[in-house]
């Protein structure tokens, strides 16, 4: 009999996942609050729920369970919601991330909180609850800091704050800036680690980690983009030195463990500091913008959602799977056109014919207004370019992005 995987979430990105799934021959749901979501044409069962509201989720799920369904897996795609899965694999018995993993991985004080008991390094941080504190810990520390909404996501009020900075914000505006993507309205700082950040992705299989996933992320565009910290894809292999890398993935698996993920899979969002590695934070799901589905194969030849999948349905993928076996060049970008009306998209086919250029994604609209990118939802489209070296895929994905203009008035 076919195996059943739910998949929590169906939108754009989320349809890679839908498709693995669909290939390994499973009968497939997808969990969505939007009726249209794109993912839903890759599932058997579309189920109306909502990602972040395991409640829901769990409600509409137990509806179909009573018609006879019975799951043997639960996975997210593209969303960030631990807890939901977390909630429906505790309802039907699968194997995914305790409740507790899933809260320590969505709460960032808390996520801090226990690195800090379990010796992992991480930025100083403190919670806080008001503007004057902040002022107070700027005059105090005099160095740069990032604050941030506890538990938000996507760098949706995630600022960078240049202590004595010609383009410092106002630090009420900050507090409120983040405060205001918080759902539960709760905001930290963190001292600011300068140098080179790494997004690595793998899996605790059995308590044992494997990192195959490790891009450097590109952030030519802090300046630009300030006090918002907005990233601009990443470069595969990276330009570390191999015990440099090596480190920062023993460190990733160290962390995830540290959060309890025991069969399942880890993000982390990591930064070489002075020479050592420390955790930005770590995420117990799979990445989106098409690491996991796209960069990861394309760069290691390990196929990253296909095992995450096996391990989400009970199954243990061999060690032999999760390791990479070749370095193949790999290289992301966002396309930012110019905030305003879109009067019109050129270039779009002639960057797609371009030698190497394996994705080129739009999201947006002639008619459709382009706001100024303060998160990363905000960004307008995706090219990704693969090549045998990391240098010739840099080459590649610019002259794509280049090649496409998207004119706004
Ligand atoms: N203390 C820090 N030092 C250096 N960089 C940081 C720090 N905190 C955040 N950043 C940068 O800002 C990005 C966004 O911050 P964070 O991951 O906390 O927010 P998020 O909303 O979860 O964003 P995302 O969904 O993109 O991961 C980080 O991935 C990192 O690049
Ligand atoms: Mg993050």
């Amino acid at each position: 009999m076919k195996k059943t995987l739910i998949v929590i979430g169906a939108g754009l990105e989320s349809i890679p996942v839908l498709q693995r799934a669909n290939e390994m021959g499973l009968h497939v749901l997808a969990v969505d609050a939007n009726p249209q979501a794109p993912g839903f044409a890759y599932a058997h069962e579309p189920i109306i729920g909502c990602v972040y509201t395991p409640e829901i989720t769990v409600a509409a799920l137990t509806k179909w369970s009573k018609k006879g369904g019975k799951p043997q897996g639960v996975i997210c795609a593209a969303v960030d919601a631990p807890g939901t899965v977390a909630a429906v694999a505790e309802f039907f018995g699968l194997t995914a991330v305790s409740n507790e993993t899933a809260r320590l991985a969505t709460d960032k004080k808390a996520m801090k909180d226990r690195f800090r008991e379990r010796g992992i390094p991480i930025p100083w941080y403190k919670e806080i609850f008001s503007a004057q504190e902040l002022t107070q810990i700027l005059e105090e520390r005099r160095e740069t800091l990032v604050i941030k909404p506890v538990d938000s996501r996507g760098a949706r009020g995630v600022l960078r704050l240049v202590y004595e900075s010609a383009d410092m914000p106002d630090p009420r505006w900050a507090f409120e800036c983040a405060k205001k993507e918080s759902p539960t309205g709760r905001v930290m700082v963190e001292k600011h680690l300068d140098g080179p950040q790494i997004s690595t992705e793998g899996f605790v299989v059995g308590g044992q980690p494997f990192c195959p996933g490790f891009s450097d992320r590109n952030y030519e565009f802090l300046d630009r983009f300030a006090p918002n910290i907005i990233e601009n894809g990443g470069d595969l292999p990276s330009f570390l030195d191999q015990d440099t890398q090596a480190a920062v993935k023993e460190l990733s698996g160290r962390a995830a463990i540290a959060l309890g993920i025991e069969n399942s899979m880890f993000k982390g969002d990591m930064v070489v500091h002075d020479g050592k590695p420390y955790v930005i934070e770590m995420a117990a799901r799979l990445s989106g913008g098409y690491f996991c589905s796209h960069e990861i194969p394309w760069n290691t030849g390990v196929d990253f959602v296909g095992a995450a999948i096996r391990l989400a349905i009970g199954e243990t993928p061999e060690a032999k799977d999760l390791i990479p076996s070749f370095q193949r060049g790999v290289a992301q970008r966002y396309l930012f056109p110019k905030p305003g009306k879109v009067i019109a998209i050129e270039g779009v086919e002639e960057a797609k014919a371009m030698e190497g250029i394996s994705m080129v994604e739009i999201r947006t609209a002639v008619g459709e207004t382009i706001s100024p990118a303060t998160s990363h939802p905000a960004r307008a489209g995706v090219v990704m370019a693969r090549a045998a070296t990391r240098e010739e895929a840099i080459t590649r994905v610019k002259a794509a992005v280049e090649a496409i203009k998207i004119i706004t008035e």
